[in-house]
């Protein structure tokens, strides 16, 4: 299903309600491709479970001659005091899932750093993301309606910023370490307005879980409380979801 909604007249969501997990990640790869198509681009990108079929077929795409050699990459965020090496890390799941399967340049790649002491620790990284746009940024949502890791009550004008990770947040992604203990309590994340100024978002969910999130994302009225609403005021994103995480806005 694929409908257009125009909340309050500010932007015009694109939505795909789509049957499967397979069908909304390849919907997803899609949107990537299509962005590709240009001479140089910057692709924002997101972890989590949702773009990880998204990236397989981005690295299919790659084996059928789809090259990565234009493109510059910005990650939406990384946890705080965990190395990069650590197999839970934003930076191992990004070499994991897409960046070791094809051929972006090392150099070109740009994830915020957690440890505060290298080239992307938070001004830095807020400089870099001034000069290079995003022209698609891909998200997904935590089930408060987080994007990137900017929890409930972050300013809508925030830019590269550490924070406090709520409680429900670190439950959510205890299902990735070994305990709820192991899960960092912090993390460094771009800022709401960082993701506004891409051209282009593409948010994927899916599950019951995350089925609130995207009713308020598209419906709820502007609050910090529940950051995805901000999306209402971006003048282009496509939401692909499955019919669980899009039952309350068929
Ligand atoms: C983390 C990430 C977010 C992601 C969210 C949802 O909190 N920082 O960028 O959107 O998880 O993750 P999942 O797709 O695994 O539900």
């Amino acid at each position: 299903m694929h409908q257009n909604k125009g909340e309050k007249g500010n932007n015009m969501f694109e939505i795909f309600i789509l049957n499967s997990y397979e069908e909304v990640s390849k919907k997803a790869s899609e949107v990537v491709l299509e962005v590709l198509k240009k001479d140089q681009v910057t692709l924002g990108l997101a972890t989590g479970s949702s773009p990880v079929g998204m990236y397989q077929q981005l690295v299919d795409a790659y084996h059928k001659g789809q090259s990565f050699q234009h493109v510059t990459s910005v990650n939406l965020d990384e946890y705080v005091g965990i190395n990069q090496d650590h197999p839970q890390s934003y930076y191992t799941f990004m070499f994991e899932h897409l960046f070791k399967h094809v051929d972006i340049m090392k150099e070109n790649i740009h994830i915020p750093s957690g440890l505060g002491n290298s080239e992307n620790s938070t001004n830095e990284y807020e400089l870099f993301l001034q000069a290079h746009p995003q022209d698609l940024q891909v998200l997904g949502i935590g089930s408060n309606g987080h994007i990137g890791f900017n929890e409930p009550g972050t300013a809508f004008d925030s830019t590269v910023h550490q924070i406090e990770l709520k409680k429900e947040t670190r439950l959510d992604n205890a299902r990735f370490f070994s305990s709820l203990d192991e899960v960092p309590t912090h993390a460094i994340t771009m800022g709401i307005q960082d993701i506004m100024r891409a051209q282009k978002i593409v948010l994927i969910a899916t599950g019951q879980k995350k089925a609130q999130a995207i009713y308020d994302c598209v419906h709820a009225p502007l609050s910090v409380d529940i950051p995805c609403t901000i999306l209402q005021k971006h003048p282009h994103v496509v939401l692909i979801v499955d019919q669980e995480a899009g039952q309350l806005i068929k």
